[in-house]
C-alpha cells in the first residue's frame, strides 16, 4: 500500500488552512506528524479520511489518483482514522462502540431484515481487545473506563476493519507516561504487521520515539520532511521553536 498526497489545498471561509501539501507513506512505516496547535494537522488527516473535502490537489493510493475522497471510499481502500476526540459514545457499552457503523449482521432465512450477529461481534471484539492487551468487560459502559482504556477502545474500533493505513490523531494527548509508552509499543507492533501509520502529536518526544519519518507543519505548510535518522531530537526541538539549527 502506498499513499501520496500532492498539491493539497484547503481553506475555511477564505482562510488557507492547508497550503500545497506534499508527502507519501507506505506499508510498514510510521510517519510522525508534528506541529503546534492550529498548524493544520487534524484538517490534513480529515482530508485523507474523507471527513473533510480538500479544495485542490490529489491523493494517489496504490497508483490511483483521487481528487475527491469520501468517507466510503477511504473505508473501502482500507484507511481508518482515530479522531482526536476519539468519537466514542460514552453511554454505550464497549462492544457497541467497537462496531459503531460497522456492525456485523446475519440474515435469517425467510426474513428481510438482517439481525445483529452479537455472538460473532463478541468473538471479534474479545480477540482485538486481547491483541491490544485490554482486559475489560465488553458489556461495560465506556464512560466508566479510564482515558487510556478509552483510547484503546478507539484503536480496537479502527482495527476491526483490518486497515492498511491507520491514522492516529494525538493518541497520547490524554495519557500519562506509562500509558503513553504502552501505546507507542502497540503502534510499533501494528507497524510490524505491515500497517502504514500516520501518528500525530504535538509532543515531539513521542513523535521522535516512534516514527521512521517525521513531518513538521507550521501554519498549514510542511516545513520539514526527514528520515528520523537524519535529525536529532534537539534539532527537531529547535525547528519547532523556530530557532536556527
Ligand atoms: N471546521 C472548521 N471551520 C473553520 N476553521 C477550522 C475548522 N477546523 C479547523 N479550523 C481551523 O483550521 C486551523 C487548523 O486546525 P487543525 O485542527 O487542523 O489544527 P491542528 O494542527 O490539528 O491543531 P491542534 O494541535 O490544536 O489539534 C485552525 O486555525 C482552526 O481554527
Ligand atoms: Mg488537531
Amino acid at each position: 500500500m502506498t499513499l501520496n498526497v500532492s498539491g493539497l489545498y484547503k481553506s475555511y471561509g477564505g482562510r488557507h488552512v492547508l497550503t500545497d501539501i506534499h508527502f507519501g507513506i507506505k506499508s510498514g512505516i510510521i510517519l510522525g506528524l508534528v506541529g503546534d496547535n492550529g498548524a493544520g494537522k487534524s484538517t490534513l488527516l480529515k482530508c485523507i479520511s474523507g471527513a473533510e473535502q480538500f479544495d485542490h490537489g490529489q491523493i494517489t493510493i496504490d497508483g490511483v489518483a483521487h481528487s475527491v475522497i469520501t468517507p466510503e471510499l477511504s473505508r473501502s481502500i482500507g484507511i481508518a482514522m482515530i479522531y482526536q476526540n476519539l468519537d466514542l459514545c460514552p453511554q454505550q457499552d464497549v462492544i457497541t462502540n467497537i462496531f459503531l457503523g460497522q456492525e456485523k449482521t446475519i440474515r435469517i432465512f425467510g426474513q428481510n431484515t438482517p439481525f445483529l450477529n452479537r455472538s460473532h461481534m463478541k468473538y471479534l471484539a474479545t480477540e482485538v481487545l486481547n491483541r491490544l492487551g485490554l482486559d475489560v468487560d465488553i458489556s461495560q459502559n465506556v464512560s466508566l473506563l479510564s482515558g487510556g482504556q478509552q483510547q484503546r477502545i478507539a484503536i480496537a474500533r479502527a482495527l476491526i476493519s483490518h486497515p492498511k493505513i491507520l491514522i492516529m490523531d494525538e493518541p497520547t494527548a490524554a495519557l500519562g507516561i506509562r500509558e503513553s509508552k504502552k501505546l507507542l509499543d502497540m503502534v510499533r507492533n501494528l507497524k510490524m504487521q505491515g500497517i502504514a501509520i500516520i501518528f500525530v502529536s504535538h509532543k515531539i518526544q513521542d513523535i521522535y520515539d516512534v516514527s521512521d519519518r517525521i513531518l513538521m507543519m507550521r501554519q498549514g505548510k510542511i516545513i520539514t520532511d526527514l528520515n528520523k535518522n537524519d535529525i536529532s531530537l534537539a534539532e527537531l526541538h529547535k525547528i519547532m521553536m523556530n530557532e536556527e539549527v
